[in-house]
Parts: structure tokens; C-alpha cells; sequence
């Protein structure tokens, strides 16, 4: 395909129905990001997509579960996954929803072209019904024994003890989950789309065309569905949440969520054309755009075989890819929200990102150790000691490192400013290293236009580890201090210093889809503008002028030290030992209570407020901070335990609590002169007591 004109690029919508894990994170949304982030530094015309899957029988069952309505629910999964997203630096161009209005609209419209054209059947079949509730019955509606493993506790569709995929009929001893009633089969008219008459299309499409550019694993899956027979699959159903079937003969039935959510990419793109004052139709009726469907496996079926089916039928485009994402486990098992066995996007935000002054550099270290890993061929898996590896030993001591050295020798030999190059001297290692830059560039891009982003990233780490090689043979160190006997040395240090800090600026062009923040970052210290990560100026050896000055240089990551990890570990067995719902309640219960005491005991402690004037983090303690209190008329130092909730900047200026009168305890050789008060939430969070508003250092509390 010659360069398209246009770009459309969706992530999967998500469900309303709970925050995301990272195993979505890095099934259809990094990936995407990271293609329109290389696709936008080519300066090509690209859209992203995505917003909320509001429909669906997950939404009322959440709101059963939480006891509340669909609508609260929508609305606070909503807001919580666009948060989530944005804090991890996932670019939508929009993140839309399909309850809107406009999304309602479109889908109806959709179905009415289809309906309308002769393209839906309709048909009677019996289906549970519920009479106390006077409702059909949804699959997930019906609870009963698993004809194959005998739990009880299997629903309409599946069995989540076994896995087992089931249907209605087959459940054993079936029981309504609204009324606990027993359900009896009543008849029911609902609107079919006829697969089978599409199977020449899709074996056309999908085998003969894209049989050799789609990843092996969707053609394989799209190859067993068509083998297996298309058969009709309805798109209605007997609920009253979601969009309502625009016919009279569907009153009280609405579109199958499947039917209407991937519209909800053309909704999305149709509100982000009227946000942005631009032409919505040719991004899904232009031959010349380029769609591509960012997935996890489970959605394959639909945006390879159903969709593009409608689409074709409704005259739209149809994907050019769809590179669908295999699943991620984490710590040696499947994620799972019903055991809790899972890392939601929003803990890695609190832990990480929100714990430091400028968490860009966590983003980028979960975005880089979730694309290291990315299940593109088969499943992989995420553990926190793989995490601490890939940032410790590739991004701190390989990409940082190089990155870092650089800059430091240059300020050192080169006294802050590029240094010229002299070409007579150059040497193989200078050439090599010139070709190695150049090829990169082109390796990266086929890694990324064919979805190979493991591999691309691979590609840059490579770069930088050859930077250090480099480096190390030139030994610039070295030349500086044969410099008197030999001052000639001083050219050799100039080609290596100047090398080197042009590979630095290619650096920040290549990892800039990858990880921005550190782009960013890198950008700063080299003194250039954003427009330097133009894609076009990958590959140029003239990036930094000769006699420029640049920053000094700050670390562009920080490793992830052994406690991290063990808390994570802790912390993801602790809530996964018993199931949610005891936790919930358990959550509720206080504390055991302590015996009583008199207020003479209570007396007896002096509790004052006090004002944190310094901070700093206790050596080989990560726990561990020491903090100079001033309690007005003296101030004192305190050890104190909340080094993994507060950095020591955060502190400065805090107010806190201070026991005064605690016998002095010595901490890793320090005296701790009082202690500091915090309440521990349940995840085991620490968060500081302090007076509600600031208050006179050495106040005394009672
Ligand atoms: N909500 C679905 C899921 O989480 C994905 C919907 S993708 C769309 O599995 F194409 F339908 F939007
Ligand atoms: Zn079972």
C-alpha cells in the first residue's frame, strides 16, 4: 500500500463496568499510542479514537453489585478510565462514550440502513423469561449448576469455575438472578445479521488479502470461525439499557452491545470532527484512509468478521489491520477481577506515578516494561521482578546511562558546549557508529508500520548500548589526561563528545513514541525544540550545532529498588487471598478495640504540631525518612517510616503531629526524637495526620 492519506487508528472501548488493568493497557491502548505517536512525528494526518463501552448487560449487573443505578455507574467507570489513560500519557484525539446522544443516533441509523436494505432477518426462538420480573433473561441473567464441573455457581454463558462456555439450556436446576425465581421459556422476535452469507466476502478479504500482512494468530482464529460455519447471530435483545431498536416491532429491545459499541468508533470520530471543525465522512468512506483496530484476543471475531461485515454493508471501509494483542498473566497466573488477582492501572498510577514529583519517568517505565513484554505473538507475562530488571539493568544502566555520560563528560572535557567534528580524523568506530544511527531509523520503521513494537524498541535500546560501547573504546576520560603531553588528543575528544551527543538527539527521536516523558525530558537538557522529534530528522548527524550549550544534565530514571517490589508482591497476594467480596466486608469491620483506658492514661502522652524545615531520605533505609521538625521554640529530628508513601520534597513544609514525649529511639544510627502520627488504610497506605488547617509550630493537641 502506497502512503495512505489519511489515518484512523481505535483502541478497543472499554467497559464501563470497572477500572482497567494493565493487561488491557498494554493489549490495545500502548500499542496504538505508540503507532500514532510515530505516525503524528511523520507529520501524517492520523485520528485516535476510543471512549467508554457503556452498553451491555456488565453495566446493570455492576450496578446490581455496587447497589446503585447503570447510569452512576457509567458515569464514575467513565470518568475513571479517561483519568487513568490520560495520567499514563495515552493520546486519544477523543475519548467519547456511547451513551451519548450522538453515538445512539449513529448506531440507530446504522441498523435502520442495514434493516431497511434487507440485510437482517428476524426470527422467533424461546428464551428464559423471568415472570416475578417480568423480563427475558439475559445469559449472565441466569445462575445454575455447571453440566461439566457441577459448581453451582455457573452463569448462562460461562462457568467461571471450570471456564466451560455455555448456553442457558444447559445449565442444571436454572434460577433467575433478578427474582431467584425459576425462569420459563417464552417466546421472543429479535433482528439477526446472516454471517453465512458473508463467508465468500471474508475468505476473500481476509485469507486471500491479508492472509500473509495480519498476525498469525488473528488470521488463524478468523480462519477456525469461518471454517467452523458462520451461523446468524442476533443483534437485539429483550433489556431496557442501552440503544433502543428503532423499529415499532422492537419496542422494549435494544442493540446488541456488540452491534452498537464499534460503532461507537464512528461516533467518537464523528464528535471529534464537530470538536475540531473538520470533515468526519472521509475517515470512514475514503478508500485513501487507513483504519486500524487496536484489540486483545477476545475482540477478535468482532472487529475482524462482524464488523467489518456491517461495515461493508453500510458502504463504510473496511481495517486495513487489525493486530490483536495475545493476553498478559501476571506473577505466574491469569488476570482475574473476580479472585483480585490483577494490577489495575489505577494502583500503578497511586504507587508510582502520583508518589513523585514529576511521574512522568514511572509512566515511562511501565510503558517500556509492558511494550518489552507485549504478548504480540503469544501470551507473556508480567512480574514485578522482570519489571525492576527491565528498569534497572535496560532503562537506568543501558538508555540512561548512555544518555547521562554523555552529557557529563562533555560538560567535564568540553567545558557545556557541542564540540566541533573533524573529519580528517575520523575512524571506523566514528563510521560505524554513524551507520548504526542510519540504520536504526530504518529498522524502527519497519518494526512499526508492520506492528512489531517489541522488536523496534529492542532496536533502540540496542542503539544505546552501542553508544556505550563506543564510548567505552574511545575512552575520552582517558585522551583528557594525555592531553598535555599531546594536545592532537583534544580532536579525539571533540569526535567522540560530538558523536555522542548526536546519537544522544537521535535517541530522543526514536524513543519518543515509546516514551514521551523521557523525550521530553532529553529535549530539555539538549536545549532544542519539540520540532527536533520530527520523524524526518532521525538519522541526520547535524542536530546539535557545533559551539551550542547545553543543560546539565538530570538522570533520566531512577531504579526501582528491592522494597518496591516486595510491597508489590505483599500487596497483590494479601488482596487476591480471599475473594473481593469478604474484603469489602472485612474492610468495613474497625479495628479490634484495644481495652479501655482512663483519660489520665491519654494524659499522659504530648502531642504537638509541628512543621517539617527539612527532609531527607535515611541511607540503605528505603522506608525509612529524617525529617528537622520545628516545634516553635526548639526543633527536633524524627526518623520516620513513610518513605514509600511521601518523597522527602513533599514534606518540606508539611505540617505533622509529633508524640513529644517519647523516649528517643535510635533508627539506622540516627536518634529519632518523637514520632510522627498517620493513619494506615487497609491496602496499607500510610497518610499523615496534621491539624485541618495550619497552625502555630509547638501547638499543643488534645
Ligand atoms: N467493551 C469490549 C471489551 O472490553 C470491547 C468493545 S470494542 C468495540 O471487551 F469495538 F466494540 F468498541
Ligand atoms: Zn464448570
Amino acid at each position: 500500500m502506497s502512503t495512505p492519506k489519511r489515518y484512523l487508528i481505535t483502541s478497543a472501548l472499554p467497559y464501563a463496568n470497572g477500572l482497567k488493568h494493565i493487561g488491557h493497557l498494554a493489549g490495545a491502548y500502548i500499542p496504538a499510542d505508540i503507532y500514532v505517536r510515530y505516525l503524528r512525528a511523520q507529520k501524517r494526518e492520523v485520528v485516535f479514537v476510543c471512549g467508554s463501552d457503556e452498553h451491555g448487560t456488565a453495566i446493570p449487573i455492576q450496578a446490581m453489585k455496587e447497589g446503585t443505578t447503570p447510569q452512576a455507574i457509567i458515569d464514575k467507570y467513565h470518568q475513571a478510565m479517561k483519568e487513568d489513560f490520560s495520567d499514563l500519557d495515552i493520546s486519544f484525539d477523543i475519548y467519547h462514550r456511547t451513551s451519548s446522544q450522538l453515538h445512539h443516533e449513529t448506531a440507530q441509523e446504522f441498523f435502520n440502513l442495514l434493516n431497511n436494505g434487507g440485510q437482517l432477518e428476524t426470527k422467533e426462538t424461546e428464551q428464559f423469561y423471568d415472570e416475578e420480573a417480568k423480563a427475558f433473561l439475559a445469559d449472565r441473567y441466569i445462575k445454575g449448576t455447571c453440566p461439566n464441573c457441577g459448581s453451582d455457581r455457573a452463569f448462562g454463558d460461562q462457568c467461571e469455575n471450570c471456564g466451560r462456555t455455555l448456553s442457558p439450556d444447559e445449565l442444571i436446576n436454572p434460577v433467575s438472578t433478578l427474582s431467584g425465581s425459576q425462569p420459563v421459556k417464552k417466546k421472543t422476535t429479535h433482528w439477526y445479521l446472516p454471517l453465512g452469507q458473508h463467508e465468500e466476502f471474508l475468505r476473500k478479504w481476509i485469507i486471500e488479502e491479508h492472509g500473509k500482512d495480519w498476525r498469525p494468530t488473528v488470521v488463524g482464529q478468523c480462519k477456525s470461525w469461518i471454517e467452523g460455519g458462520l451461523q446468524s447471530r442476533a443483534v437485539t435483545r429483550d433489556l431496557d439499557w442501552g440503544v433502543k431498536v428503532p423499529v415499532p416491532e422492537g419496542e422494549g429491545k435494544v442493540l446488541y452491545v456488540w452491534f452498537d459499541a464499534p460503532i461507537g468508533y464512528i461516533s467518537a470520530t464523528k464528535q471529534w470532527a464537530i470538536d475540531n471543525n473538520k470533515d468526519w465522512r472521509p475517515y470512514w468512506e475514503d478508500k485513501d484512509t487507513k483504519l486500524v483496530h487496536f484489540i486483545g484476543k477476545d475482540n477478535i471475531v468482532f472487529h475482524c468478521i462482524i464488523f467489518p461485515i456491517m461495515l461493508k454493508l453500510h458502504g463504510n471501509i473496511l481495517p486495513e489491520n487489525v493486530p490483536a494483542n495475545e493476553f498478559l498473566n501476571l506473577e505466574g497466573d491469569k488476570m482475574s477481577t473476580s479472585r483480585n488477582w490483577k494490577l489495575d492501572m489505577r494502583d500503578y498510577i497511586l504507587d508510582f506515578v502520583k508518589k513523585e514529583n514529576g511521574g512522568g519517568q514511572c509512566v515511562d517505565m511501565l510503558r517500556y516494561y509492558l511494550t518489552q513484554i507485549a504478548p504480540e505473538t503469544k501470551d507473556s507475562e508480567f512480574t514485578w521482578k522482570g519489571f525492576q530488571d527491565a528498569v534497572n539493568s535496560e532503562l537506568v544502566a543501558i538508555f540512561g546511562n548512555f544518555v547521562n555520560r554523555s552529557l557529563v563528560l562533555m560538560h567535564k572535557l568540553c567545558g557545556g558546549k557541542v564540540p566541533k567534528w573533524h573529519e580528517d580524523i575520523a575512524d571506523d568506530n566514528d563510521r560505524s557508529l554513524i551507520n548504526d544511527i542510519k540504520n536504526t531509523k530504518i529498522n524502527l520503521e519497519t518494526a512499526l508500520e508492520e506492528y512489531h513494537f517489541r522488536d523496534g524498541l529492542f532496536q533502540v535500546i540496542d542503539l544505546a548500548r552501542k553508544g556505550n560501547q563506543y564510548l567505552q573504546k574511545k575512552e575520552p576520560w582517558i585522551l583528557a589526561k594525555k592531553l598535555e603531553q599531546d594536545p592532537e588528543c583534544q580532536k579525539q575528544i571533540d569526535n567522540c563528545m560530538h558523536l555522542c551527543l548526536q546519537l544522544s538527539a537521535n535517541l530522543a527521536i526514536y524513543i519518543n513514541p515509546y516514551l514521551p516523558n523521557t523525550a521530553k525530558k532529553m529535549l530539555y537538557m539538549l536545549k532544542v525544540v519539540e520540532k527536533m522529534l520530527d520523524w524526518e530528522n532521525g538519522g541526520k548527524l547535524n542536530l546539535l550545532s557545533v559551539g551550542y550549550s547545553l543543560r546539565e544534565p538530570q538522570l533520566l530514571f531512577r531504579k526501582i529498588e528491592d522494597e518496591e517490589i516486595s510491597f508489590q508482591i505483599e500487596k497483590l497476594k494479601n488482596g487476591s487471598s480471599k475473594p473481593l467480596t469478604e474484603k469489602i466486608m472485612e474492610e468495613k469491620q474497625p479495628e479490634p478495640a484495644k481495652a479501655t483506658i482512663q483519660y489520665e492514661d491519654f494524659a499522659k502522652l504530648e502531642l504537638r504540631a509541628a512543621t517539617v524545615v527539612a527532609c531527607e531520605k535515611v541511607a540503605k533505609a528505603d522506608k525509612l525518612l529524617k525529617l528537622e521538625v520545628d516545634l516553635g521554640i526548639e526543633k527536633r529530628t524524627i526518623v520516620s517510616g513513610i518513605a514509600l508513601h511521601y518523597t522527602a520534597e513533599e514534606m518540606v513544609g508539611k505540617q505533622v503531629v509529633v508524640v513529644t514525649n517519647l523516649a528517643p529511639r535510635k533508627m539506622k544510627g540516627i536518634e529519632s526524637q518523637g514520632m510522627i502520627l498517620t493513619a494506615e488504610d487497609h491496602d496499607g497506605k500510610l497518610r499523615l495526620l496534621r491539624p485541618e488547617e495550619m497552625v502555630a509550630p509547638g501547638s499543643s493537641i488534645s
